[in-house]
This record gives C-alpha cells, structure tokens and sequence, in this order.
C-alpha cells in the first residue's frame, strides 16, 4: 500500500470517528441524528455503522483534515475534498448523513452520504479511486461474513438502509452493493462463502430488471439463488419499518421464489395474458426455460402448475418440452 492510500486511509478513519461524535453528541450533527431517529434507526445500530453527519458548512472537512496536517491534493485526489476553480478545496460532502464503506478488515475506505434535505444527488459517493472500487465491494460484507458462513445463505439488497434495518431486526447476513449493478468479481466473491444467494431487491421496475441480471450472474458461477417479492414498490427498509422484522423474515425471506417460479413472473412483463396469442407465446417461453433444468421431477412440478394455471394437458406441455431438451441432452 503507498503512502498516499495510506494518509487516504488515516483521513477516513478520523472522518468516520469525527462525522459519528458530531452526529451522536453534538449541536452541529443534531439534523442528522434526527433524520436517522425519524427513520427509526436504534441508537445501537448507529454505532455499529458507524453512521455520521457531515455538516452543512464550506470547509469544515478541509479544516478539519488541515489543522491534522494532511496534504489536500491527495484528500482531492481521493475525492474527500473538491477543488474550486480558484485552487481552493471544500468539502465535498456536505449535510449529509454519512454511511462508512468499510473494507474486509472493518476499515473505512469510502462513504456514502445521503441528503437530509431532498437535494440532488440523493446518495453521493466517495470518487472512485484505487482504494474505492464500487465494483468490488459488498457494503457490510465484513461485518456480515460470519453470519452468512453459518447460515449458508446470505440476502443481497440495494441500498444501505435496507441493510442497517435488516440487521437492527436480527437479521445479520445480510449485504449491498453500492448502487451499481452486482459484478462477476462480486458474485464469484459470495460463491467463495455461500451456496445461496437470496436476491431482495426492491419492488419496483428498477429492482426486477436488477434481480434479472443479478440472477442470472449468480447461476453462473454456480450459486443457487432465491428470489424475494417486495410488491407495491416496497424495499426492503420500508417492509420491515411497516411490519416488523418477523414479517419480513417469514412472508418475503421464508417465502422466496425458486429461480424458475421468479422467472415465469418476470417473463409477463413482456406479454398481455389476457390475449391469446400472447398466452401462447408466453408458454412456449416458459416452457423453453423450463426444458434448461436438469432435474426431472422439478421439470414435471412446473409442468403441472402450468398446466392447471393456462388449462393445457400436460401431455401438449410435456412434449413441447421434450423439443427443447433434445437440444439440452
Ligand atoms: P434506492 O434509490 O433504492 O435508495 O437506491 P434506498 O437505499 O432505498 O435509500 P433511501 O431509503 O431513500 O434512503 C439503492 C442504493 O443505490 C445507491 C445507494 O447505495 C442506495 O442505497 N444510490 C442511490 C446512489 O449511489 N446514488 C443515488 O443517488 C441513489
Ligand atoms: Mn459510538
Ligand atoms: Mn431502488
Ligand atoms: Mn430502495
Ligand atoms: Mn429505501
């Protein structure tokens, strides 16, 4: 490690303690206590996230990070302070609650500041750099490890609030990515400690295309997946702040979709059932997907739903199928 992501690593580490003591104990972070007590965010998870506020002021971060004797263009460089057309450096974020992106060793490495006032973005992310790679890091994987090594099963979210509320309920293993699309790296990497993957993104279009993807990612380097069904453009945070974490655990967890039982859900954004020529094209996509799984009863389980649900003999749905394998076999 250089000695410039070094002091980027020593800058992150006073911020993380200076933004959380002024959100926890100070005048000047009580906004951003607030905001996270009208979330309903225990005092306990906030220090366990180590959640802050960066006030709303010019400089306060750049004084701060001076007065310690760090050098500001490697703080600009890093993206902790912004350069202004004259040459001087502000703060970069600024009334904004801040969530610490902790690396595998529990060390701050970037931080995600939500607005506490409506103003655009509504999460600014620390730049990306050498040390913040978005891509690769899972928000609370290390925290989260442990728990998801003893279940065998670890529940991906979007957002960084889905986990905080997650975990304030008891429910550990549970990670985000960082507002980006899940990579092959980030897939590979839970391969390495899971055999299951539950996907609970949010219920909106942005979160089903998101899952597709996601999904698909997952089964490729070998995962199995599940597919949680937040409806009504719910997330995660909203579920369990509306009904409690035992909901959440027993009607959206307990109660994923296996991969084909999502996939027959996503395919009907694409097609009108209540018209017939649609509803055969529908099966026949459906059925296609089906002719991929290897093993025989859970083929004939789908087959028997469908069947009953579009009122077509199971024989017609079978040796449909039996095209498509022959192409399989
Ligand atoms: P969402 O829009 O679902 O936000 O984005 P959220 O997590 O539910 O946040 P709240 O509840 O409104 O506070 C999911 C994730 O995408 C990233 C953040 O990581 C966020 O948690 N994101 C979102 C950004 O990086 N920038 C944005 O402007 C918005
Ligand atoms: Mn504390
Ligand atoms: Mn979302
Ligand atoms: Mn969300
Ligand atoms: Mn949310």
């Amino acid at each position: 490690i250089s000695n410039d992501n070094q002091s980027v690593l020593s800058a992150y580490e006073w911020l993380t303690k200076l933004y959380h003591h002024l959100l926890r104990y100070a005048k000047d972070g009580k906004d951003g206590y607030q905001y996270f007590k009208d979330r309903g965010i225990s005092d306990e998870a906030i220090d366990i996230f180590q959640l802050g506020y960066a006030p709303n002021l010019k400089d306060f971060t750049a004084e701060f990070l001076n007065k310690k004797g760090f050098n500001q263009a490697i703080l600009v460089k890093a993206g902790l302070l912004s350069l202004q057309d004259d040459n001087s450096v502000t703060d970069r974020f600024r009334g904004r609650v801040m969530f610490p992106i902790r690396n595998n060793l529990g060390k701050t490495i970037g931080f995600g500041g939500r607005t506490i006032s409506g103003g655009e973005p509504k999460y600014l992310n620390s730049a990306e750099s050498e040390l913040f790679q978005k891509s690769k890091l899972l928000y609370n994987f290390d925290l989260a490890k442990k728990h998801i090594r003893k279940e065998n099963e670890v529940i991906l979210f979007e957002g960084y609030m889905d986990v905080i509320s997650a975990y304030q309920a008891d429910i550990k293993n549970v990670i985000a990515t960082l507002g980006t699309s899940l990579t092959e790296g980030q897939a590979k990497l839970l391969k390495r400690y899971v055999d299951t993957v539950i996907i609970c993104y949010d219920g909106d279009k942005a979160g089903l295309e998101a899952t597709y993807k996601a999904a698909n990612l997952l089964r490729k380097v070998g995962c199995q997946i599940k597919v949680a069904n937040l409806k009504d453009n719910m997330d995660p945070d909203n579920f369990i702040k509306m009904h409690g974490g035992e909901a959440f655990n027993n009607e959206v967890i307990q109660a994923s979709d296996t991969y084909i039982s999502f996939y027959m859900r996503y395919l009907m954004k694409d097609y009108n059932l209540s018209l017939e020529g649609d509803r055969i094209n529908y099966i026949e996509a459906v059925v296609k997907e089906l002719a991929m799984i290897e093993s025989s009863v859970e083929r004939e389980f789908y087959l028997q739903q469908l069947s009953k649900e579009y009122n077509i003999s199971i024989e017609t749905l079978a040796s449909e199928l039996q095209g498509h394998r022959q192409q399989v076999d």
